[in-house]
C-alpha cells in the first residue's frame, strides 16, 4: 500500500531549518523560521517561564486529564490579554475562549467550526499570507480567495485595493486578518484602516477571523491588539486565534487559544459545545504544560511584571535590529532604499530580492531565507550583520 507513495517537497519554512542545520559553512545565517534569537543567537527560555516551571514542578500534584476546552484559568487570562478586563467583562455572555495546541491547533479548530457553521464559506486571505494558512485551514475543507494586501513596489499595504475587495465579500464568508506583525510582510494596518475594515464588515456582514501570533512583539501588548479590540466591541461575531509561542517563548509547548465572540448568549453556549467536540475529535484535549506556565506567570504580580519587562526587551531589540540593518546597508553603499524595514513590525520583512538572488544567498552564502524573500529580523546579531550586509550587497 505504501510503495507507490512519492515524497513531498520540504515545508517552505520548517524545511529551511533542516537545510541550515546540515550546512557546514561557519558563517551561515538562519533568517528562516520565526523564532526569536538573542544577541548570542540563542532562543532563550524566558526568565519568568523558568521560574514558573520551578513552581509547577514543586506544586503540581496530579497529571489527570484536563478538559477538551483546556484550563478555565488559562482561558480567562488569554481573554484578558486579548480584550483587556473592561471589554472582557462587557462581552462576558457572548465570548468563549478555549485552550488549543498552539495557534495552529486553534486555526484548525476554527476551520472545523467554520465548516459546521457554514459549509459553503470562503475564507479570504491576504495576498500574501503565512505559508501555512492555506494548508492548515484547507485540510479541514475550507476554500479560499485572496484580497490584495502588500504592494511589493511601495512596501506598504495597498489598502484602497484591499478595501475595494472587502466591500464585495458577502455575508457568510470570512476575512482572515493578521492581528499585528503581519506574517510575512511586517506591514500592519493603521488605526484608520482597522476602522475602515470594521465599517466594511458591518456593511457587508462578513465574519472577521483574526490570527494573532505576535501580540507584544510590535508596539506593545495593548497597542498590538487595537484592531482585535475595536472589532470585538463593534461586530456581532468575531474569531480570534492567539498563540503564546512568541510572546512567552513557548514554541514547542504548543500553547494557544481560540476566542469566539457570538451575537447571543445562546449562540455562545452552542458554539462552546461545537468547539469542545472538535477538540475531542482531533486531539481530545490540549497539552497542559505551556498553559500552566502562562497561568502561573500571569497569576503572580512578580512573574508577570518580569515577563512584561523581558517581552519589552525582546520587542525593543527587534525594533533596534530593524534600524541597524537599514543603517548598515546604507553605510555599506547599497543604493536600494531599505528604509521600509524600519517601519514594519514584528519578526518579519520581505527583503525584496528575486528568486535567483534568494537561491544565491542560500547556496553561495549560506544565508537562509524563505522563498518569498521573507527574513526573520530577530536572527540578526553583531556576529552576523557584517556578513549579511556584504552578502546582500553582493547579490544586489
Ligand atoms: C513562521 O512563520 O516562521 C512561524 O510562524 C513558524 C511556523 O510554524 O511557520
Amino acid at each position: 500500500m505504501f510503495n507507490s507513495l512519492q515524497p513531498l517537497p520540504p515545508d517552505p519554512i520548517l524545511g529551511l531549518s533542516a537545510a541550515y542545520r546540515a550546512d557546514t559553512n561557519p558563517s551561515k545565517v538562519d533568517l528562516g523560521v520565526g523564532v526569536y534569537k538573542d544577541a548570542n543567537g540563542r532562543t532563550p527560555v524566558m526568565r519568568a517561564v523558568k521560574r514558573a516551571e520551578e513552581v509547577l514542578v514543586a506544586s503540581q500534584d496530579s497529571k489527570a486529564y484536563v478538559a477538551p476546552t483546556g484550563a478555565a484559568g488559562y482561558n480567562e487570562i488569554v481573554a484578558s490579554l486579548l480584550l483587556g478586563n473592561t471589554l472582557k467583562q462587557s462581552l462576558a455572555d457572548r465570548r468563549v475562549t478555549v485552550q488549543t495546541p498552539g495557534g495552529c491547533g486553534g486555526l484548525r479548530i476554527a476551520a472545523e467550526f467554520i465548516r459546521q457553521a457554514n459549509p459553503d464559506a470562503t475564507v479570504w486571505v491576504s495576498d500574501p499570507t503565512w505559508a501555512n494558512h492555506i494548508p492548515l485551514l484547507g485540510s479541514a475543507g475550507l476554500q479560499f480567495k485572496q484580497y490584495p494586501y502588500y504592494d511589493y513596489d511601495t512596501h506598504a499595504v495597498k489598502f484602497d485595493e484591499m478595501l475595494e475587495c472587502l466591500s464585495k465579500v458577502p455575508k457568510g464568508d470570512l476575512v482572515l486578518l493578521h492581528g499585528c506583525c503581519h506574517n510575512p510582510s511586517g506591514a500592519d494596518l493603521t488605526i484608520e484602516q482597522w476602522q475602515a475594515v470594521k465599517e466594511a464588515a458591518l456593511a457587508q456582514g462578513f465574519t472577521v477571523f483574526i490570527d494573532l501570533a505576535y501580540q507584544g512583539l510590535g508596539d506593545g501588548l495593548d497597542t498590538d491588539v487595537y484592531g482585535v479590540r475595536l472589532l470585538a466591541e463593534s461586530l456581532p461575531e468575531l474569531i480570534v486565534v492567539s498563540s503564546c509561542s512568541k510572546n512567552f517563548g513557548l514554541y514547542r509547548e504548543r500553547t494557544g487559544a481560540l476566542t469566539l465572540i457570538c451575537e447571543t448568549t445562546e449562540a455562545t453556549a452552542a458554539a462552546t459545545t461545537l468547539l469542545a467536540a472538535a477538540a475531542r475529535a482531533n486531539y481530545s484535549m490540549p497539552p497542559d504544560h505551556g498553559a500552566a506556565i502562562v497561568q502561573t506567570i500571569m497569576e503572580s504580580p512578580e512573574l508577570s511584571s518580569d515577563w512584561d519587562s523581558e517581552l519589552r526587551e525582546i520587542r525593543d531589540r527587534i525594533n533596534s535590529l530593524r534600524a541597524l540593518l537599514v543603517a548598515r546597508l546604507q553605510i555599506a553603499g547599497v543604493e536600494r532604499d531599505f528604509s521600509f524595514i524600519e517601519q514594519e513590525k514584528g519578526m518579519f520583512s520581505f527583503l525584496g530580492v528575486n528568486k535567483d538572488q534568494i537561491q544565491t544567498l542560500i547556496q553561495q552564502y549560506s544565508i537562509y531565507l524563505v522563498g518569498s524573500s521573507r527574513i526573520n529580523i530577530a536572527s540578526i546579531n553583531d556576529d552576523n550583520i557584517d556578513y549579511l550586509v556584504e552578502s546582500i550587497k553582493a547579490v544586489l
